[in-house]
Parts: C-alpha cells; sequence; structure tokens
C-alpha cells in the first residue's frame, strides 16, 4: 500500500456504525445516534423525478461539469437566497460535497501546506489534506462562545506555509454557526477560503451565510444530501473562481467522467420543489434538538451551547470518562445505544460524544432511558 493510503485514519463514526449493525444481526435493538444522515425518506418529488428519468432513458454520461440545466439552477439558489451572482460555468457538480473536497483539496494543497480550520472539526478533513501532503492547523473554537471560530485566533497560526482556511458553518459536530460579520472579518484575512456549507438550510435561528458573500473567490463545497435527506443518492457540488474551473474539469473527466445522469434530474426537483420538505424536515430537528438537549444535561452531560445549526449535539462527557472512544463502545455494548465518540472529531472533543438529533422524538427519549440506567449501575 501507498505512505499516502496506509496513511488514512479510519473515520470511527463509520466503525461504531458497523459494530451496531453487527449487533442488529444478532437481535439487539440499537439506538442509532451515531451516523450523521436525516432519518426522513427523500422527498418524493424527488424520487418521481428520477423515476421519470430512468423511464426517459437517461442513464449515460453528461457533461462532465454537470448538466447546464442543473448549474443554472445551483446558481439561481445563490442568487435568491444570498444575493451573489455566479456563472453556471464556477459550477462543477460531483458525486456528493466529499468529491468536491477530494478536488478543491487535491487542486490547491502541495506537501507540506497548511490548512487552517476549527476543532472539534469533521472528521475528515485532516484525511483529506494529508492525503495531499498537507497538515491541517487546528484552532480550538471555544464552547462557552458556542464554538465559533475566532478570526483572531485563526491569524495568529497563520504561517509561511498557510495555503487556505477551511471554514464549516453549520459545523458538524459542534453545530455552530458563523454570523455575517465574523464570516466577513475571517474571509478578510487574505487568505484563499474554502467553506463546505453541506449544512446550509438546516438552522434553527439565522440562516447560514455563504462565504460567497464576502470572497467572491471562495471556494465552496455544497450538495444535496443533508437538507434533502438524499445521502445514499450521492450528488454534490463545488463553486469556484473562473481560473479555476479548466483544472477542475479535467480532474472529473479523468477521475470521474461525469456526475450520475438521472440523479442530476433528481436534483433538479429538489431544487425546484423541495425547499417545502427541508422547511418541515428544519422544524422538527429543531424540536428534537430542544428535546435532545434537555434530557442529556440531566443526565451530567455538560452541552454549554445550544447548537445553531445541523442536526448534532457535542456533549461533553467528561463526568463519566477521559476515552471516548471506549466510552462510545461502552455505550453501544452495554445500553445499545450508539453514538459517536468525541475523539473522531479531534483531542479538543476527547472527552465528549456526538449526538445526532436525526432520529425521532421516542428513539431519542428511549436512548436517554437506557443510558440513565446504564450510568446508574455502572456507578
Ligand atoms: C461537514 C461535512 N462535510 C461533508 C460531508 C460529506 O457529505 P456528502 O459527501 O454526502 O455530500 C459531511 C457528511 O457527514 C459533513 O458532515
Amino acid at each position: 500500500m501507498s505512505t499516502r493510503a496506509a496513511g488514512l485514519q479510519p473515520f470511527l463514526v463509520m466503525e461504531v456504525l458497523e459494530r451496531a449493525q453487527e449487533l442488529e444481526r444478532q437481535g439487539r435493538p440499537i439506538i442509532h445516534l451515531e451516523v450523521g444522515e436525516p432519518d426522513f425518506a427523500t422527498p418524493r418529488a424527488v424520487c418521481e423525478a428520477a423515476h421519470a428519468a430512468l423511464d426517459a432513458g437517461l442513464t449515460h454520461y453528461t457533461h462532465s461539469m454537470g448538466t447546464l440545466r442543473l448549474r443554472e439552477a445551483i446558481a439561481a439558489r445563490y442568487a435568491r437566497l444570498h444575493g451573489v451572482e455566479i456563472s453556471p460555468d464556477r459550477v462543477l457538480v460531483t458525486g456528493g460535497s466529499s468529491l468536491a473536497m477530494l478536488y478543491a483539496f487535491g487542486a490547491m494543497v502541495e506537501p507540506g501546506d497548511e490548512v487552517i480550520a476549527a476543532t472539534p472539526h469533521y472528521p475528515c478533513y485532516p484525511n483529506f489534506i494529508r492525503f495531499f501532503g498537507g497538515r491541517m492547523v487546528e484552532v480550538p473554537s471555544d464552547p462557552h462562545d458556542g464554538y465559533r471560530l475566532d478570526p483572531d485566533a485563526v491569524r495568529s497560526a497563520i504561517t509561511p506555509r498557510t495555503r487556505l482556511i477551511l471554514l464549516n458553518s453549520p459545523s458538524n459536530p459542534t453545530g455552530a454557526v458563523l454570523e455575517p460579520d465574523r464570516m466577513r472579518a475571517l474571509c478578510e484575512l487574505g487568505l484563499p477560503i474554502v467553506s463546505d456549507e453541506i449544512y446550509h438550510g438546516l438552522t434553527y435561528g439565522e440562516p447560514a451565510t455563504t462565504a460567497l458573500r464576502f470572497r467572491p473567490d471562495a471556494v465552496v463545497v455544497d450538495g444535496f444530501s443533508k437538507r434533502y435527506a438524499m445521502t445514499g443518492w450521492r450528488l454534490g457540488y463545488l463553486i469556484a473562481p473562473s481560473f479555476m474551473m479548466r483544472t477542475f474539469q479535467t480532474m472529473q473527466q479523468n477521475l470521474f467522467i461525469s456526475p450520475n445522469a438521472f440523479v442530476q434530474e433528481a436534483a433538479m426537483a429538489a431544487l425546484e420543489e423541495g425547499d417545502d420538505d427541508t422547511a418541515r424536515m428544519r422544524e422538527t430537528y429543531g424540536r428534537r434538538r430542544d428535546l435532545m438537549v434537555g434530557l442529556f444535561r440531566e443526565l451530567g452531560f455538560a452541552i454549554p451551547a445550544m447548537p445553531q445549526g445541523a442536526f448534532y449535539v457535542l456533549a461533553d462527557a467528561s463526568r463519566y470518562t477521559d476515552d471516548s472512544l471506549a466510552f462510545a463502545f461502552e455505550l453501544l455494548e452495554c445500553a445499545n445505544v450508539a453514538v459517536a465518540p468525541g475523539v473522531d472529531f479531534g483531542e479538543a472533543a476527547r472527552r465528549a460524544i456526538r449526538l445526532c438529533y436525526a432520529a425521532s422524538d421516542d428513539a431519542i427519549r428511549e436512548a436517554a432511558n437506557r443510558v440513565r440506567e446504564y450510568l446508574a449501575c455502572r456507578g
């Protein structure tokens, strides 16, 4: 194996999920709060559009950048929601935002480069960056400031090797949302910006701000997985300055050829008709967030700030453990509750667990009961 591939770290959340599935095969009734995906079905209009596309024979390659119709619809969404004008030529449709990230870091990171990002962070970021020989420089976000990245702390972390700043608002795993002034301050630090906006649409106060508002040359990665409950459809996109697009197009032609044809039709339906579904899901998530935060605070988990977006609660478990990985497996094996170990999201979250509230009210209540009972007999 190449050292590059062998150096990748496992995605621990997936390891917990895979063990949970093994226990389920043995008949154990596991409650899943570990994986970050909506529990809602994909909106009907989206599924119908996919069926219609299959019936119409849209089962072949498309333009490597994605269909012009879809790129126009994505561009139109930015104009409508954020007042930013982008040409469809600056949009590349990809197999999930994960692939968009692979292209972005692949095109921008040289061996030895540093990428500044907040921690706790999405587990895959340092792995993507390391894969291209770079290093992620983690700037701790303060729980008592809602885990929002501090522009002054980022400024202090800049070195001559800093290649770019990576933003993620709303954030996985903290639910932090950068307010416009802070987003502007981060964008004005003068370094290239990559902004992962996959949780846009899932905020419980003010809507999230795109980095493109303050930095027309930001590289934005986003997709359909989270706000339209389309994780399994694998469709995302990348928006970048014009001068980068030919390189991204060449990467896609070589590495992926084109995004999936009929899923692009389904994505059109999501953009045209899916926002009411997103609004309904958001309302439900908001209620579940309050329920989960209340119940787990009662159990002694410290949750310093109410998450403002995405669908996660990062709960400090230091009253019970200083090893979140062992604790996550303990809860799984002994209480039949699957949670994500905080350490997956960086050392700063070593004593935390991440709970996903894309689960029913009953599942959240039952999970809290099981954890309560287990912790009571564990002592
Ligand atoms: C912050 C963040 N970015 C990107 C992704 C990848 O999403 P996808 O590849 O499904 O678009 C995830 C998935 O959990 C995520 O949490």
